[in-house]
């Protein structure tokens, strides 16, 4: 390798002859040229001491009736010469050509971000595909701009965002996450056969059913990954609706994997000039099993994601459970004293709060405070809140109208509809169109209006059914790119909000966990992971939340949900292992409860930095109801902070025992009893716990 090559490497991307190597962290990605201007994917996987070490970039062999780029990793997908794959990107002209052939055209460097340039030339299209290495996560993103360089539209009728290819090794198992409602983030492990596995959304946001995330390990016996060691490849999608995810094995034993934006009824147009522009991809490699690519897209939610870095989530109490819609501006203040008094930082009202809304069959759309419930508007309240050292924050619902509302009766056209059919409502409700820009306006200036009016410090922004109808008459383009426009317009309501306030936090829900994803990430401090507060169903849905996504994004709340059979500290305990909330009713708490849930709070407020900061260890899944356990390991190591619990009964007298896991080896560390080993001997000997059935424990380790 030559000396530039080295200085490059520093940076992140490693430049030979029509050949780079994007290397990030211990992972490589890389890509060539071949003699025939194809650009091909060559590697993927550890880094490789040598530039030369990586392999040329080549077409593959024909084998029988097949055109050799059947085995040829391009890396945009096309199907071109027939090759019969799945395709990352396709298109056409009214008339002219179906499909993309794509030459190389050129390449820049510029610090740690690669782009190549591709072009079709009979199609007249240009290709820009962007890598950015972002070495100290071991991360690298990906993202594709195709123009229109023609004087006719062109159509896409697919635009996924990257293609993969495994190493051509055995099989593959494929790690996703499904669910629906209640039931978010189920880790999965699907052994893949020969053809297409696919997992997707068709509900114009994430949807309840999954996230855009892929991690593959090997299948062979003995080859698979673990939890902290082991070979992963692994992505996930920055984008907030309709997505799809294809697993693809070959007769001839390749394995690829697809993902973007879902090409379900699709097609986005693009005008002479115009450029589509893809979500970006975050993708990486570990040796280091799940719990290395977890931490990685911990970091970097934290600290490259985020619209506020290295977030500190503060305690929220939250009325919905409390109340549902019966609120008023009495009881609000009542669950407010109560709140201040077991510490609680930021008191939100939830739905019920707005005008006319006294149950769900009116009112959304109409975003000033009712007049029966808040006779004097929301200062009384907001000054109590404050007053009693809390901010404020309010819940709202901005994509939905009720045909109940002034808004509706107003603009019955904003809505997404089919003309002549049925409007069908879910929740008494229908989807404003998100993809129109009086629309977007509308709602800028109406929320704008609201956050400058009232001491606004909290926003919980819901969202609570699924599309249907998928249409948009008045769009003087193809109605299909519905899809697209909406999540795009939802970005641009969001964004725009925030920059007018920013200091506002923001916190996503979708009828709980319904659109978590990394685009969700990028505009929002946290996430509710899920309207399923019961502790053994919880602590699944986190372990699968935390797969991509840090504790300091996961709103957790306390419950009275199946009170009488999980104890409070055992639901604290689940609670103080992400953004801890509560969301009981405190009216009805005995004074004990009280006082027991303020000790909780202090007590998550003194480990609270390591929660949110420190790298996760997950040392046994809650998928062993005997024993859960997981613990925190702040980045400097000076103290870890290790949760168990016990769900069900063990089969045997005796609980295994715990092993902490990601200490310094040399260090000493010290329990709260004054128990002192070396970090290699606590995470060799591990503990040994006493719990009972329902138990739960947060052992604090110190370095000493
Ligand atoms: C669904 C959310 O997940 C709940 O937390 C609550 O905000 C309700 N919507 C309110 O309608």
């Amino acid at each position: 390798m030559s000396a530039d090559a080295r200085e490059m490497a520093a940076l992140g991307i490693l430049v030979g002859d029509d050949y780079w190597v994007v290397e990030s962290g211990d992972a490589a990605y890389g890509l060539g040229v071949e003699p025939g201007g194809l650009l091909l994917q060559t590697y993927w996987g550890p880094r490789l001491p040598r530039l030369d070490d990586y392999p040329a970039a080549q077409r593959g062999t024909a084998f029988s009736m097949e055109n050799p780029l059947q085995h040829t990793h391009q890396e945009i997908a096309t199907g071109e010469a027939g090759v019969s794959d799945e395709r990352t990107l396709d298109g056409y002209r009214d008339g002219g050509p179906r499909g993309f052939v794509l030459r190389f055209v050129s390449a820049d460097v510029q610090g740690e971000k690669l782009s190549i340039t591709l072009r079709d030339a009979v199609l007249e299209a240009d290709i820009v595909v962007e890598y950015e290495a972002l070495p100290q996560r071991g991360l690298v993103t990906r993202r594709m701009r195709i123009a229109n360089a023609g004087a006719q539209p062109l159509h896409l009728n697919r635009v996924l965002s990257g293609t993969f290819y495994l190493p051509q090794t055995g099989e593959y198992v494929l790690n996703h996450l499904d669910g629906r409602w209640g039931d978010e983030f189920r880790m999965q492990r699907e052994p893949l056969g020969h053809g297409v596995f696919q997992r997707e959304s068709r509900r114009m946001t994430t949807s309840h059913g999954g996230v855009p995330y892929f991690a593959m390990e090997r299948a062979e016996a003995g080859w698979g990954a673990r939890e902290e060691s082991g070979d992963v490849w692994f992505g996930t999608l920055e984008w907030s609706g309709n997505w799809k995810l294809l697993a693809e094995r070959t007769r001839d034993g390749r394995s690829m994997v697809h993902l973007g934006i879902n090409d379900h009824d699709f097609v986005y147009d693009l005008l002479p000039g115009e450029a589509f522009t893809t979500p970006r991809l975050i993708f990486g490699y570990t040796g280091g099993g799940f719990g290395a690519m977890s931490r990685s897209f911990h970091d970097f939610v934290r600290q490259d994601l985020s619209p506020r870095p290295n977030y500190r989530p503060p305690v929220v109490y939250n009325s919905w459970y409390a109340t549902l819609f019966d609120v008023s501006a009495e009881g609000q203040v009542k669950l407010a004293e109560k709140a201040a008094a077991m510490g609680v930082e930021m008191f939100v009202i939830d739905d019920g709060w707005f005008d006319k809304r006294v149950n769900d069959r009116a009112g959304l759309g109409d975003w000033w405070p009712d007049k029966n419930k808040f006779p004097l508007g929301l200062k009384p309240l907001t000054d109590a809140v404050h007053g009693r050292g809390m901010q404020f924050g309010i819940w709202i619902e901005p994509e939905m109208v009720n045909p109940d509302s002034d808004l509706y009766r107003a603009h019955p056209d904003w809505i997404i509809y089919y003309p002549g059919r049925e409007r069908t409502l879910s929740r008494n409700q229908s989807m404003l169109n998100l993809g129109r820009v009086d629309v977007q306006d509308y709602l800028i200036d109406m929320f704008d209006r609201l956050l400058s009016s009232t001491e606004i410090d909290f926003i919980k922004w819901d969202m609570n059914r699924n599309v249907s109808e998928p249409g948009w008459p008045e769009h003087d383009r193809d109605q299909r790119e519905i899809w697209v426009r909406y999540v795009d317009g939802l970005y641009r309501v969001w964004k725009t909000l925030r920059e007018r306030h920013p200091n506002v936090i923001w916190e996503n829900c979708s009828g709980g966990g319904g659109r978590v994803d990394m685009g969700m990430m990028g505009i929002t401090e946290q996430s509710w992971a899920s309207d399923n507060t019961v502790p053994p169903a919880r602590l699944e849905i986190q372990e699968g939340y935390s797969q991509l996504f840090p504790a300091n994004t996961m709103a957790a709340w306390v419950t009275d949900e199946d009170l009488h059979e999980f104890s409070l500290d055992l639901r604290f305990h689940v609670s103080m292992a992400g953004a801890l909330g509560v969301g009981g009713n405190l009216l009805t708490w005995t004074d004990e409860m009280l006082a027991r849930a303020a000790e909780h709070v202090a007590i998550y407020k003194t480990i609270r930095e390591v929660v949110s900061a420190g790298d996760l260890y997950r040392l046994r899944s809650p998928r062993h109801t005997d024993l859960n356990a997981l613990m925190y390991v702040a980045k400097d190591k000076s103290e870890a902070v290790l949760f168990a619990f016990r769900i069900l009964k063990a089969r045997i007298g005796k609980l295994p025992l715990v092993f902490p896991a990601g200490l310094d080896p040399e260090a000493l560390y010290a329990d709260e009893e004054g128990v002192t080993r070396s970090g290699a001997a606590w995470g060799q000997l591990g503990i040994q716990l006493k719990l009972k059935d329902l138990q739960s424990t947060i052992i604090r380790l110190r370095r000493v």
